[in-house]
């Protein structure tokens, strides 16, 4: 049984950008961005409030979102922006900066955390919870990431019970949505199914979301294996744009138009239209010079 319908979030902008070594301008960005959002995506990953030190390439989310701010979707449709941010000074930057949703990002592996965020699990989840509350006092919905649920590329396997653990840690803390992450696209659809299950005891699958990186080519089975088990809410990014600068050998995360071709050939609504979301594609892959990571896009392209 799978869901009616999909509600798609892009992180191209934040997931894609963060790890791009072409230049891509502040203005490149917002082009990117409004097209996405004229595409019919609702949800949209802008920008990143974390050290400029640790990622320079997101320096210039302020800009970002004042820019956004700005600007309507033609379709006069409602769009969340939404931001990362690990901690309360990001979260003030973000507050500042007029985001309409955050996300908080936590491991289930000891040493990812280390490598991405600096300190132990236990410590992230103690200097998440003040990011919680300020944002939920300001009204602002926060979304929690768990990276390394299929695979670290430090430490290999990651036990289920780990994932589970800090995906309820998440949930209890306030996050509307926990998003099991697939970092170094190294997970397969059984053991997709294993992880899944194993948080599903704890945190309700309504408030579940996907994010799968597709460096082994598995995520759109991967992503079809969440639908079966009702997951129906998937990150994806524009012309597979992605990766994680603390996780070598992270490749895009799976192309939101391949996803989209596959929800649309399985009758599942997303409100979003494959030939504008092509347009996005393009345009980003002009702009830092590659051919799209889709196979979707590749097909289509001039065609
Ligand atoms: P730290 O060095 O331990 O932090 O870094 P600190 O509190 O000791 O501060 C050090 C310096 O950073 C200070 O500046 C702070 O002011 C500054 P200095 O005095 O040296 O000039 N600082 C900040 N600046 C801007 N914004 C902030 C901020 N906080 C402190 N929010 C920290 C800890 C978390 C800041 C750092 O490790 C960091 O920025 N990490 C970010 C790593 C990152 O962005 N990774 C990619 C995103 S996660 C991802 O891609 C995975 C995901 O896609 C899911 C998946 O696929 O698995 C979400
Ligand atoms: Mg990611």
């Amino acid at each position: 049984n799978y869901p009616s319908s999909v509600s798609l979030v892009e992180v191209g902008a934040r997931d894609g950008l963060q790890n791009e070594k072409a230049e891509v301008s502040t203005e490149q960005k917002v082009t990117l961005i409004s097209l996405l959002a004229a595409s019919g995506l609702k949800r949209i990953e802008a920008g990143s409030f974390v050290s400029a030190k640790w990622v320079p390439q997101m320096a210039d989310s302020a800009d970002v979102f004042a820019r956004l701010a700005a600007f309507e979707p033609a379709s006069g449709a409602q769009v969340t922006y939404s931001a990362l941010t690990p901690n309360v000074k990001g979260l003030e930057a973000a507050l500042s900066a007029g985001v309409s949703e955050v996300a908080i990002f936590g491991s289930a592996s000891e040493s990812f955390s280390q490598k991405n965020i600096n300190c132990s699990i236990d410590e992230s989840l103690r200097r998440f919870e003040p990011v919680v509350k300020l944002a939920h006092s300001n009204r602002i919905r926060v979304r929690g990431y768990v990276s390394c649920t299929l695979g670290c590329p430090y430490e290999g396997d990651i036990a289920s019970s780990d994932v589970a653990r800090v995906s309820r840690q998440l949930s209890e803390m306030g996050c509307y949505e926990v998003v099991i992450s697939d970092t170094i696209g190294t997970g397969t659809p059984v053991k997709t199914a294993r992880v899944l299950d194993a948080v599903m005891q704890h945190v309700p699958v309504n408030q579940l979301a996907v994010h799968f990186h597709d460096t082994y080519g598995q995520a759109l089975a991967n992503i079809h294996t969440a639908l079966q088990l009702g997951v129906s809410s998937i990150d994806s990014a524009i012309a597979g744009l992605g990766g994680c600068p603390y996780a070598k050998g992270a490749s895009g995360n799976v192309a939101t138009e391949d996803v989209l071709y596959m929800l649309d050939g399985m009758g599942i609504k997303t409100g979003i239209d494959l030939s504008a979301l092509l347009e996005a594609s393009l345009y980003i892959s002009d702009v830092i010079g590659r051919l799209p990571q889709s196979k979707v896009a590749i097909a289509l392209r001039g065609g």
